[in-house]
């Protein structure tokens, strides 16, 4: 009776997805394609180190373990990627034979995987490919409605990913990735996903699948503003804001002659070597205590967030050990877009703010003293905001506009900067010392 509905399903289809034969054929065709995607996690085993050797120069698209994984040679389309032939003609041949390329010269899975491993991969590349593009134009044809995805995707896929698709940090937000990559959304549909616990669902078709794809891609993506401000506060002290595992010896690059170099958990914050106006050696922290001699990061404003995100992967940085991917993206953000011109809001040698208290004021009544009090002395796991904000004119407009990591302290980025630069130059007036004013109810 279920053969009976998977060939009635299937057929809407043109038969584009291979029958499954048996229970335990299945089980190996879905374990085939996980292996497919991410075999060395599936196995829970390191890849080789460095890149594949059919790679001859070093590569700026993919990291060195991911060269080894049999999608990033032959596609989650499984037609070929970097000009290297795809598998689709050795689909229906023998799993004999498919085992034997796996072991040929050029792969050497032989000596990477066991026997049940090398069988369930040809098992996949022999009955378990799917022909995308005929199953993503057909669920273009009659995509699903609204309905299906409450029903479906919350039901089965929202207490991992949440109701829209954003929750986990380590990956993007489902719908952008749905929409930029479907192939490889439905791959992971039809065969779940390395060594996660998430269902596969090749059982229930093509069409169905094809339809979870199609709701999927009216997910949301991402929120830009709110990757910057967490992107700024990451910036600030990412060790609070991620809840990260606090680092144990001082970051590699901070120079050890520093004033700081005994205060492990300041060596790895952002802030620390590239300044709070962002111009490291070049700008307010040239001089004094916090100087490391670090260059700033004003030099990559505006640059591709992809290629910032490498930077902070690169041999001086390392943050992808500690970080989430989403993390680094949206530092990334940051770097590239939530910058600002540090120069222009404050006087570098005064320290003094570039605005007009009087116009600053009311603002600072109605949005900050609930919480800081009309003096800015009320929260007193702080120093007066009078006093912060002579000292550090830099920091406290950092903070203004990206928040206040792991506090409740609202991030003001998307009002008028110079209406910021007001309020700043109006704590510039505020008393600096905490004295037993009315202010602490
Ligand atoms: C570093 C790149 C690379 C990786 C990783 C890789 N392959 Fe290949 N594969 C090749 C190349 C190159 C060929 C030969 C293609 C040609 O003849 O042009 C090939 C050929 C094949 C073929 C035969 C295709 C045909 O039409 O004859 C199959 C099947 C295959 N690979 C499966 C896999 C599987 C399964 C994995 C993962 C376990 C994998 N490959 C990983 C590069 C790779
Ligand atoms: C038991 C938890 C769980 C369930 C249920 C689950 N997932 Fe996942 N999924 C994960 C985790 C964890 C990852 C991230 C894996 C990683 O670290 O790369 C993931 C990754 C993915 C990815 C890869 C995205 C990327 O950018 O790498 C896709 C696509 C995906 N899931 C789709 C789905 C769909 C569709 C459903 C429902 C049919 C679903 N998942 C159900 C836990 C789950
Ligand atoms: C301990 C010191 C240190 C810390 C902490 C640090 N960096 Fe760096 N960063 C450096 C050094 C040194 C360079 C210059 C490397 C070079 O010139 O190759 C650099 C370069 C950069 C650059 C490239 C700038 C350019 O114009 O080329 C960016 C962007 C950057 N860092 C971002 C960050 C971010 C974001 C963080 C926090 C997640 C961070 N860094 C934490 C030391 C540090
Ligand atoms: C919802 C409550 C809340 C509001 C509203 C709020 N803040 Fe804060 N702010 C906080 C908290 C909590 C902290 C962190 C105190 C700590 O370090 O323990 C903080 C920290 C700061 C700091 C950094 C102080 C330091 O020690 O570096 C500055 C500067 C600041 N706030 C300015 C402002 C300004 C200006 C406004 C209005 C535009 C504002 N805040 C609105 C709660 C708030």
């Amino acid at each position: 009776m279920k053969r009976f509905v998977l060939a009635v399903l299937t057929a809407s289809l043109g038969g584009m997805v291979p029958l499954l034969a048996s229970a335990d054929d299945a089980a190996s065709i879905v374990r085939g394609g996980r292996l497919y995607d991410h075999w060395s996690r599936e196995l829970k085993e390191r890849p080789p180190a460095g890149l594949h050797p059919i790679f001859t120069a070093r590569r700026n698209d993919m990291l060195a373990a991911d060269s080894w994984r049999c999608k990033e040679c032959h596609g989650w389309d499984y037609r070929g990627n970097h000009g290297i032939a795809g598998i689709r003609g050795r689909q229906d041949d023998t799993p004999a034979a498919i085992v034997a390329v796996l072991k040929d010269a050029t792969h050497r899975y032989g000596e990477l995987m066991g026997e049940q491993d090398l069988h369930d991969l040809a098992n996949f590349v022999s009955h378990g490919q799917v022909d995308m593009q005929s199953v993503i134009a057909a669920a273009r044809r009659s995509p699903a409605p609204a309905a299906a995805h409450e029903k479906y995707f919350v039901t089965i896929c929202g207490g991992c990913h949440g109701p829209d698709g954003r929750k986990l940090r380590e990956i993007a937000p489902l719908g952008e990735t749905a929409r930029q990559r479907p192939h490889e959304v439905l791959h992971v549909i039809f065969n779940g996903h390395p060594d996660r616990n998430m269902p596969a669902l090749r059982a229930l078709g093509a069409e169905f699948s094809a339809r979870r794809l199609t709701c999927l891609q009216t997910l949301p993506g991402e929120n830009l503003s709110a990757s910057i401000v967490h992107g700024g506060r990451l910036y600030d002290d990412w060790q609070a804001e991620a809840g990260a595992r606090r680092q144990s010896l001082p970051h590699p690059a901070y120079p050890a002659s520093a004033h700081f170099a005994g205060d492990v958990a300041l060596t790895w914050r952002c802030k620390e070597c590239h300044g709070w106006d962002y111009r490291g050696k070049d700008g307010a922290y040239g001089g004094g205590r916090h100087a490391t001699g670090t260059k700033g990061i004003r030099g990559v404003a505006g640059a591709a967030p992809a290629r910032i995100a490498a930077i902070l992967r690169d041999a001086t940085h390392r943050f992808d050990a500690v970080l989430k991917e989403r993390d680094l993206h949206d530092l990334a953000n940051f770097v590239s877009l939530g910058q600002v011109d540090m120069d222009a809001a404050i006087d570098r040698a005064s320290g003094r703010a570039r605005g007009d208290a009087g116009r600053g004021a009311p603002y600072f009544g109605t949005i900050c003293a609930a919480c800081h009090g009309s003096q800015g002395q009320r929260i007193i796991t702080t120093q007066p905001l009078g006093r912060v904000a002579r000292a550090n004119p830099w920091e406290s407009l950092h903070k203004m506009m990206n928040g206040h990591p792991d506090e409740k302290m609202p991030a003001l980025r998307e009002l008028d900067l110079q209406l910021l630069i007001d309020v700043l130059t109006h704590l510039q007036g505020l008393p600096e010392s905490r004295s037993l004013d009315a202010d602490r109810r």
